[in-house]
């Protein structure tokens, strides 16, 4: 994919459903009672894993355009899942399937079939279930058996993880509790306690009762993680606002690091739509500082690190991030995709076990650079090459279908989207 450089970025987006939400909303409502419309559905490689697991369960799932319908079934059925590169398809997943008593074999793609699964399988034993990795990783195996409600500490603050063992909890005896080092997103807990699962929420901890779903309707807001791309463009290069953008406070780290950076941004009507809050995020062009991050803030912003590394390497003075090891086990290593990236178009980038040092520059020069597999890096490099100076090459670019099927064609025509 080829990238021009452009002086001047500015427009108005319509940016494509959440990808946690969807993911969710489908996966939920698939293991209630009813049947519910999920509007706004991303519509990504990802999801559409999700969808086909689903399906292979015994639910019903239908797309019409950007709507998803889907009939819940009060009994999985045993199944083999690809998950194909969705780590929260596979995660999710094995906890949801674990209270229900079937035998599921999970399945992905090359880079999925590389990542921690223990982290998920480890606390579902502490409940009882029946859970094999291969050396660590997938094909997962996982048997039916009868659930026991315990106290659950997980090691890192993951979503992922904090879910699975909330989905198996519904089908397990007695109350559960999780307990996470840092709190990680929320939208679990959000959706749950809509379908009418007896869930509450003290700090850093989340307990839960045994508890039967009913089907939701929901309205998907667009994907903060999505947006990120064209609130970074907005203060490289002009203007943007971005839509009906989901700002649950468990995923505005960005937002943070916008205030810490001195990007100009502002939230306009802000409003809440099932359950979510939601508002339009206009970004104005900036003089942008340079940044320290640690640990605390990771969760609310693990995945739009590589974009604000891209934003860091255009800042003034030396930026340093720290405490984002979980990097290493996303997509790709993160941590060296990244930092090979921004070396490939001239930025100045060490890498460290948990982080990166990056020392700002007054422009990139742009060159060529490799996606790795990875949507999050093809998308951060086209942001780099749009505000660089001689634009570029990104390989393997067409992973952005997995979260974000039209990127390139809002990215190369923003005017159109007004
Ligand atoms: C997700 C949680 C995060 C995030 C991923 C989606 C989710 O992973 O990186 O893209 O939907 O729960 P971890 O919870 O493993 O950090």
């Amino acid at each position: 994919m080829k990238i021009k450089r452009k002086d001047a970025f500015y427009g108005e987006f319509l940016i494509p459903g959440d990808k946690s939400i969807t993911h969710r909303a489908i996966m939920f409502n698939a293991a209630a009672e009813g049947s519910a419309v999920v509007k706004n559905a991303l519509l990504g490689e990802d999801c559409l894993s999700t969808i086909g697991c689903m399906r292979a369960l015994g639910a019903a799932v239908r797309i019409e355009g950007g709507t998803v319908y889907v009939t819940g079934t009060s009994a999985f059925r045993d199944a083999e899942c690809d998950c194909g590169n969705s780590g929260t398809t596979m995660r999710l997943l094995m906890g949801l399937v674990a209270g229900r008593g079937v035998n599921v074999k999970f399945t992905g793609d090359a880079s999925l079939s590389k990542r921690p699964m223990e982290r998920v399988a480890r606390p579902l034993r502490l409940l009882g279930a029946k859970v094999e990795t291969t050396d660590g990783t997938a094909p997962v195996y996982v048997r039916g058996s009868a659930l026991k409600g315990c106290r659950v500490d997980t090691q890192v603050a993951s979503a992922q993880v904090k879910s699975a063992v909330l989905l198996a909890a519904l089908g397990a005896e007695g109350t559960t509790t999780v307990c996470e080092p840092l709190r990680s997103r929320d939208h679990t807990e959000r959706m749950l306690a809509a379908m009418g699962a007896k869930i509450r929420t003290e700090g850093t901890s989340v307990t839960v009762e045994k508890s039967a779903l009913h089907c939701v309707d929901v309205d998907v807001p667009a994907d903060i993680s999505s947006a990120a791309y064209f609130m970074a463009l907005g203060a490289l290069r002009g203007e943007t606002v971005c839509k009906n953008v989901g700002i649950n406070p468990t995923r505005t780290g960005i937002l943070q690091v916008f205030d810490r950076m001195n990007v100009q941004y502002s939230l306009e009507n802000e409003r809440t739509v099932c359950g979510e809050p939601v508002a339009d995020i206009r970004v104005k062009k900036s003089a942008l500082r340079a940044v320290k991050l640690d640990r605390d803030i990771m969760p609310s912003l693990i995945d739009e690190l590589p974009v604000i590394a891209v934003l860091c390497s255009l800042a003034d003075g030396e930026s340093v991030i720290r405490g984002a090891e979980e990097l290493r086990v996303k997509e790709s290593d993160r941590i060296e995709t990244t930092a090979a990236m921004l070396r490939a178009f001239g930025g100045d980038c060490e890498t460290l076990a948990d982080g990166f040092v990056i020392r700002g520059k007054k422009s990139l020069r742009g060159g060529s650079a490799d996606a790795c597999g990875d949507h999050r890096i093809a998308m951060s490099a086209a942001v780099a090459l749009t505000a660089s100076e001689q634009g570029g090459e990104i390989a393997g670019a067409d992973c952005v279908n997995i979260s974000f099927p039209q990127f390139f064609a809002m990215l190369k025509e923003p005017e159109a989207q007004r």
